[in-house]
């Protein structure tokens, strides 16, 4: 009889448990480029889809496929293809979706990268985007254009961590017979599961939270099982940013005390929001946890923790933001996300810079502003870091 799985430790200590045929504690490391055929027939037939089995790691590896399983298992989804980096996750599902002359709506406000992509399938590929802030029904409706395919958003987004209703856009988004893809790196499946509300396609940059150690560069999209095949097939198997053996171990290491990481990252988030708001340097501060009205009751709806991620304005601008981030010991500039460690960026000079600066002042995100990603260190460790930066201002 199986072990009844309780909760979520329980649930990561245990997903990689079944399909061991060694019996090891902790999932085989197949760390091999190809696989061997017991016959040429067997070879053919493997190639051909008349018989299961591995041919070659950029179509699939044992620790890639535990791992695509173990998010998949996590999402509520029905399949998943692992990527070598949350960009190559976007594209692998953005380009087997679209073609020429088709558009995009996405919300107002992507990470740069993904806006650079939209960027270059507009002027190389003729595939339109528009950015709205999807906030209602009616301003979700009237972005819709006849070519559009699908909607793809981020909740909350990078770095504003403004909320997009989920539920609302999938109700939409499948009311017209368009496909929903969501970002969902900032809140993990830990914290929100779109595929429970409605979303087709779910994508990580696991190189975030899901591996939560800084060792590894890596992307999963999850979905229905058709959908992901054709993904596999064409974006994974012919452009081929395949997820190397070791990093999928990598990242089976790290999820398993994602819970428990999840946890001490929003008890210092709260800690370090209620030290930032009492500042009198610090102008604007973003944090889900303090908005109200409409993006409270998404919050409510969708999320089971206001996060850890903190964006905030100092008085003084760009140039109070940069002395700032300089004066700080133990935080680090560096621009990733759901580490370990607590990192701090410039999003105007480092992870959005692609972004022409009306765009980005239209998505919310002024000159000055800073992004704190709040780690798992002791939280009075950083507000006396954070305290000590702000003395030096
Ligand atoms: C929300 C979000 N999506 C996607 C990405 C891209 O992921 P990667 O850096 O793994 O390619 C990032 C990177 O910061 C991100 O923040």
């Amino acid at each position: 009889m199986e072990a009844r799985l309780s909760g979520w430790n329980t649930r990561l200590a245990q997903l990689t448990s079944s399909k061991n045929p060694y019996d090891s504690l902790t999932p085989p490391l197949v760390q091999t480029s190809t696989f061997v055929f017991p016959d040429a027939q067997t070879g053919g037939a493997r190639f051909s889809g008349g018989e299961s089995g591995y041919v070659y790691t950029r179509l699939g590896n044992p620790t890639v496929q535990l791992f695509e399983e173990a998010v998949a298992n996590l999402e509520g989804a029905e399949a998943g293809v692992a990527f070598a980096s949350g960009m190559g996750a976007i594209s692998g599902v953005l380009m087997p979706l679209l073609k020429s002359g088709d558009h995009l709506l996405c919300s107002e406000g992507v990470y740069g990268s993904t806006f650079g992509l939209l960027e270059f399938l507009a002027e190389r590929f003729q595939i339109g985007h528009t950015l709205s802030p999807l906030q209602t029904e009616e301003q979700i409706e009237a972005a819709i254009l006849d070519n559009t395919r699908a909607m793809y958003i981020e909740t909350p987004i990078n770095p504003t961590l403004s909320l997009v209703d989920i539920g609302l856009v999938a109700k939409i988004a499948h009311r017209r017979g368009l496909m929903l893809i969501v970002d969902n790196t900032f809140m993990t499946p830990y914290w929100q599961n779109p595929i429970a509300l409605g979303a087709d396609v779910v994508i990580h940059s696991a190189t975030k939270y899901l591996g939560g150690h800084g060792d590894v560069i890596a992307g999963i999209a999850v979905g229905k099982t058709e959908f992901m095949r054709t993904v596999r097939l064409s974006t994974l198997k012919d452009v081929g940013a395949v997820l190397s053996p070791f990093d999928a171990w990598l990242l089976l290491r790290g999820m398993r005390t994602l819970a428990l990481r999840m946890e001490q990252h929003a008890r210092n988030a709260q800690r370090v929001v209620e030290f930032l708001a009492n500042q009198p340097a610090v102008m604007l501060l973003h944090y889900p946890g303090l908005f109200g009205g409409a993006q409270q009751s998404i919050l409510k709806r969708q999320m089971r923790s206001p996060g850890a991620m903190i964006s905030f304005e100092l008085r003084g601008g760009m140039e109070a933001g940069i002395a700032f981030m300089n004066h700080l010991r133990l935080i680090k500039i560096a621009v990733s996300l759901g580490d370990i460690h607590t990192l701090i960026q410039h999003p105007a000079s480092m992870t959005h810079c692609l972004v022409p600066r009306d765009e980005r002042l239209r998505m919310g995100l002024p000159d000055g502003m800073v992004r704190l990603s709040v780690g798992v260190e002791d939280a009075d460790d950083l507000i006396a870091d954070l305290s000590q930066a702000f003395e030096q201002l």
